[in-house]
C-alpha cells in the first residue's frame, strides 16, 4: 500500500528521498536522515536538500551518529496530530541515534484504534515496545487505561512528558522487557480469583529487529516473535484486537502469516500489508508491514 502521510497526518511531510537518505519536515523542522530503503535517486540534488533542511544525522555506525546542523534551530520542538477525539501532542528531539521521538506513520494504527474503538467501552489497551508514547496516547482517548511497557528509563520518561502535553492521564507507564512483563502477566491473570484486570482488549507491538530488557534481556524478533504472541493471546479477552509493525526485511512473510493463524486462530486479519509512503515527489520508501487483527 502506498500513501501520501502528509494527506494522514498535516504537520508530517515526507519531502524527498532516495540514495540511502529521506527529506522530511516536522511541523516547520526539516531534517536529513538515513533510510535503508530508499533506494532510488532522489528528486531534488542534496545541495538542495540542505539549504532546506535544519539538520542532517551523520551515521558513524549501526544507528550512531551525529547531527550536522545546517540552520540554527530549537533543538527541542513539538509536532501536533489532532483528529476528532485524538490530540497528540509530542516533544521532538535530536538524539544520538536518527530517531527524533515519533514514527509518523502510526498514525494508520491510530486511525485503526479510533474507528474500531467503539466496539470496546471501557477499554483495556497494552503498549508493548512503546516508545515514546504516542500511541499510548491515540489509545488513551478510547480507553479506560492504557499500559505502556518500554525499556529504556529516558523514552518511558519522555512518554510521561508527551502524555502532559496532550492532557492524558490514564497511562500506565512501566520500564520493564516486555517479554517478561506478558509471562508475569499470564501469572497474575492465572492466580483464583481469575483477575479479569489484567486481561487485555487490546495489543499493540512494534517490536524493533533486536532490542534490550530493562535489565539486559535480549529481544531478537526474528526468534522470539512466536513465543511473545503465544503469551499475548493468554492475556487477551475473548473478543479483543491485535496491532503489529513487523520489519518485513527482517522476517519471512509466510513464517509471520503461519504465527499469525496459529496464536490468533480466532482473529480476522484485518490489514496485512507492507506499508510505503509516498513523497512529495512521488518516489517512495518502505515502513514496516502494518497487521491489524480482530475477532
Ligand atoms: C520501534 S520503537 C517503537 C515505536 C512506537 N511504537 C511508536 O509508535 O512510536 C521500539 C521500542 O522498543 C523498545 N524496546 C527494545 N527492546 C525492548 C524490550 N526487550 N522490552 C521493552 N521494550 C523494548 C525500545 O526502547 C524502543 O523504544
Amino acid at each position: 500500500m502506498k500513501i501520501d502521510l502528509n494527506n494522514y497526518f498535516p504537520n508530517y511531510q515526507l519531502i524527498d528521498c532516495g540514495n540511502g537518505k529521506k527529506l522530511e519536515k516536522f511541523n516547520n523542522i526539516v531534517l536529513i536522515r538515513p533510510e535503508i530503503t530508499a533506494t532510488g535517486n532522489s528528486q531534488l540534488s542534496i545541495k538542495e536538500w540542505k539549504n532546506i533542511a535544519n539538520a542532517e544525522f551523520i551515521e558513524t555506525s549501526k544507528n550512531q551518529g551525529y547531527w550536522d546542523i545546517l540552520k540554527n534551530f530549537k533543538q527541542t520542538w513539538f509536532i501536533n496530530y489532532q483528529n476528532e477525539q485524538i490530540n497528540i501532542n509530542a516533544e521532538l528531539r535530536l538524539t544520538n541515534s536518527k530517531h527524533i521521538g515519533i514514527f509518523p506513520e502510526q498514525v494508520l494504527n491510530w486511525l485503526f484504534i479510533k474507528n474500531i474503538s467503539e466496539n470496546y467501552p471501557d477499554m483495556n489497551f497494552l503498549n508493548l515496545f512503546g516508545y515514546t508514547g504516542l500511541t499510548s496516547i491515540a489509545a488513551a482517548r478510547f480507553s479506560k487505561s492504557v499500559t505502556h511497557i518500554d525499556s529504556i528509563k529516558k523514552v518511558v520518561d519522555w512518554t510521561k512528558i508527551n502524555a502532559k502535553n496532550s492532557g492524558i492521564d490514564n497511562i500506565r507507564l512501566i520500564c520493564e522487557d516486555a517479554p517478561k512483563f506478558v509471562e508475569r502477566e499470564i501469572k497474575r491473570t492465572a492466580k483464583p480469583p481469575t483477575n479479569l484486570n489484567n486481561k487485555y482488549d487490546a495489543v499493540i507491538l512494534d517490536p524493533p529487529p533486536i532490542g534490550v530488557g530493562a535489565n539486559n534481556e535480549k529481544w531478537i524478533l526474528n526468534k522470539m516473535l512466536d513465543k511473545l504472541l503465544q503469551n499475548i493471546a493468554l492475556i487477551l479477552k475473548e473478543k479483543s484486537f491485535v496491532i503489529m509493525n513487523l520489519y518485513s526485511h527482517s522476517l519471512n512473510k509466510n513464517y509471520v502469516n503461519e504465527i499469525i493463524h496459529k496464536n490468533f486462530p480466532k482473529h480476522k486479519v484485518k490489514l496485512n500489508e507492507e506499508v510505503f509512503s509516498l513523497s512529495k515527489y512521488g518516489n517512495t520508501i518502505s515502513h514496516s508491514t502494518f497487521i491489524h487483527l480482530e475477532n
